[in-house]
């Protein structure tokens, strides 16, 4: 019997309604070059949430949109699983609080749908994608489709370094049979490893090594991808059109496509193509030392970077992949999957008819594992993607001040006690109104 394909049949993002620019109003707060930011780091803004927003609004208001688009009501929905690396409370599960939501506007409810929440930093979006592929592939979900919901408010304490790369917005996502915009790949790799590069220990902002995080995201993306080749087999740079990846911030994944790209080139054509100009990659065998072994293995990697061959690939499958991360800053959970949806807007664009091809998906959480599998673009996934396009909205949010940046980073510090007024009005959303009798938080739709 053939297995049903599974994979995201819908995908609606939810961005927080300010911006703060990162060259004209971080830069000159902070008394650093602009280009730190748009060049080093490759940011242009971050998304953050006005006063009444909220994770729970931002994931019910993405999946709101997403079950009004695709005219679904509660009871085509099996399962609701929240990827959060921004919860506020150890119990009640934020997917409780977003179904909660959705019940004030649609007939019906939830009460048989499993809901949960889960936790490994960014990649547990990818993770309840994979939990929600499972319960349709073992036959549990009773005909219903799966709603993941990735939904973050990636604050850093005011000062640390990871300031810049802050960000905040949701990605609800449909995960069914006979899906419209992709299937996954069965096959995955996975790189995972206890390390203490970025964690919250019980505490609302990160404490963060920063460059060791980056060494950390770089060494397990690469085992990520030898255990997808030993199940998936050996992978070529021809064989995907797009490789969205988690993108902390652009410069990240600038750093570990070229990784990548040597990885998948070694011994091929390609490597004998490029020999004249920059020679062959290192092979440790040849030095005596490891030491001597890096040293060259980074000359070689600085000039492959250069090389016209590497910067077209770059150009065609990495660089469309970053176009949302760009205006918004990391989502955490959710930035792999802007990733995906940038790729995808992209070909749109440029009219590209991408139906069949494959994506390579690499995510990543801190503490740390990346996770790689393929996805195959199938024929709908125009209309799909169309839908989600974030751009207008985008474009639509409030621009902070500085002094309104510090009002809004201190309006969402649970350590801080604010009364400051919203940037925005609502509109058609869901916004957290106030607090119960237990410390509970309490939503309303306004029209
Ligand atoms: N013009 C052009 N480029 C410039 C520049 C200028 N004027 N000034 C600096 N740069 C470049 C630097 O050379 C550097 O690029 P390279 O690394 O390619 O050399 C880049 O801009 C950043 O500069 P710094 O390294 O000096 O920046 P920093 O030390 O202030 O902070 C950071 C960088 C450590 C990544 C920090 O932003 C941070 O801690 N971020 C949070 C942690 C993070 O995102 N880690 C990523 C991996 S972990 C992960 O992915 C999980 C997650 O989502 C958090």
């Amino acid at each position: 019997m053939t297995e049903p394909a599974v994979g995201l049949d819908a995908i609606e993002i939810w961005t927080g309604k300010c911006k703060l620019d990162l060259a004209n109003t971080f830069a000159p707060a902070r008394d650093e070059d602009p280009e730190k930011y748009t060049k080093g780091l490759g940011l242009r803004a971050s998304s953050f949430p006005d006063t009444y927003e909220d994770i729970v609004t931002m994931g019910a208001n993405a999946a709101k949109r997403l079950m009004d688009r695709e005219g679904l009501t509660p009871a085509d929905i099996g399962r609701i699983d929240v990827a959060t690396e921004s919860a506020f409370d150890n119990s009640k599960p934020v997917s409780t609080y977003v179904a909660g939501c959705l019940e004030q506007v649609y007939e019906g409810d939830f009460r048989h749908a499993n809901k949960g929440e889960r936790k490994f930093a960014c990649v547990s979006g990818t993770q309840s994608i994979d939990d929600a592929y499972n319960w349709i592939r073992a036959g549990r979900n009773r005909g219903r489709a799966a709603l993941v919901i990735a939904t973050d408010t990636a604050l850093y304490a005011r000062g640390d370094p990871g300031e810049a790369t802050q960000g905040a917005g949701a990605v609800a996502m449909l995960v069914d049979v006979d899906p419209s915009i992709v299937t996954l790949s069965t096959e995955q790799g996975i790189g995972s490893m206890d390390e203490t590069d970025f964690l919250k220990p019980n505490q609302q902002f990160p404490s963060v090594d920063g460059k060791r995080s980056v060494q950390v995201y770089l060494s397990r993306m690469r085992e990520a991808l030898e255990d997808y080749e030993s199940v998936a087999g050996r992978v070529g740079v021809e064989d995907f059109v797009f490789a969205p990846f988690h993108t902390p911030f652009p410069g990240m994944v600038r750093k570990a496509a070229v990784l990548a790209y040597r990885h998948v080139t070694r011994g091929t054509e390609i490597e004998d193509a490029l020999e004249p100009e920059i020679g062959r990659q290192p092979r440790e065998d040849d030095f005596d030392g490891r030491e001597s072994f890096e040293t060259n293995m980074r000359d070689y990697v600085d000039a492959l970077s250069g090389t016209e061959r590497y910067r077209t690939w770059y150009g065609e499958t990495v660089e469309p992949t970053l176009g949302i991360a760009r205006e918004v800053g990391n989502w955490y959970t959710g930035s792999v999957h802007i990733a995906r949806v940038s790729a995808l807007l992209a070909a749109l664009e440029n009219d590209r008819n991408i139906g069949g091809e494959t994506l390579l998906v690499g995510s990543y959480g801190s503490g740390a594992q990346a996770e790689i599998h393929a996805e195959t673009v199938r024929e709908g996934w125009r209309e799909g993607v169309a839908a989600a396009d974030p751009f207008d909205r985008l474009a639509e949010r409030h621009s902070l001040s500085f002094a309104e940046y510090e009002h809004i980073h201190d309006a969402h510090n649970h350590e801080v006690e604010t009364e400051i007024e919203a940037f925005t009005e609502p509109n058609g959303e869901f916004i957290h109104a106030g607090w119960g009798r237990m410390n509970e938080r309490k939503y309303e739709y306004v029209e």
